[in-house]
């Protein structure tokens, strides 16, 4: 299994793009498929932002700093998927306002995530070269075993209270 953190990241990202997908499928009136969509969608976005959050981001500003605003811009957007995902790990699926949320944090994750894989992770590739990409993935790796999968486990709330209070 390769350990370069841009294929790690992306294969997080097309599992997440799968629950998005099945989601936008589910009927109607499907409340309770849509409720575990959600509550997986959730917790694999928890677990990928974190580490996004604790090794990708801090390595990527401090290894190449002319993507500075990238990264700052990537903070944010993780912000908003923050705050919607914490919302809504403590609505119901019957709730008015549950689809709506749910789908303006596809509609946002699926820019942020657009905007990983086609702008700034091919300059991260460029500019970190392969060996460098290999050691910040294994470092992910280790860390995602540890990483919280829900917004109100300790890492995540933290993140998600600063995310509300900022
Ligand atoms: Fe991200
Ligand atoms: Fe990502």
């Amino acid at each position: 299994m390769s350990t370069d953190a841009i294929v790690l990241l992306k294969n997080d990202h097309k599992e997440i793009k799968k629950t998005f997908d099945a989601f936008e499928k589910a009927g109607e009136n499907a409340h309770a498929e849509k409720g575990r969509l959600v509550e997986k969608m959730i917790e694999l976005l928890t677990a990928h932002t974190y580490i996004e959050n604790e090794v990708m981001y801090p390595r990527v500003r401090d290894l190449l700093p002319d993507l500075e605003d990238d990264v700052l811009e990537s903070y944010e957007e993780h912000h908003v998927a923050d705050v919607l995902c914490f919302e809504l790990s403590s609505m119901s699926p019957d709730d008015e306002r549950y689809e709506a949320k749910a789908t303006v944090l596809i509609e946002n994750v699926t820019h942020h995530i657009e905007e990983e894989e086609e702008e700034w992770f091919p300059k991260v590739r460029e500019g970190l070269g392969r060996k460098k990409l290999q050691e910040i993935g294994e470092r992910m790796l280790e860390l995602k075993e540890k990483a919280p999968r829900k917004p109100s486990q300790p890492g995540a709330l933290k993140k998600a209270i600063d995310a509300l209070t900022a």
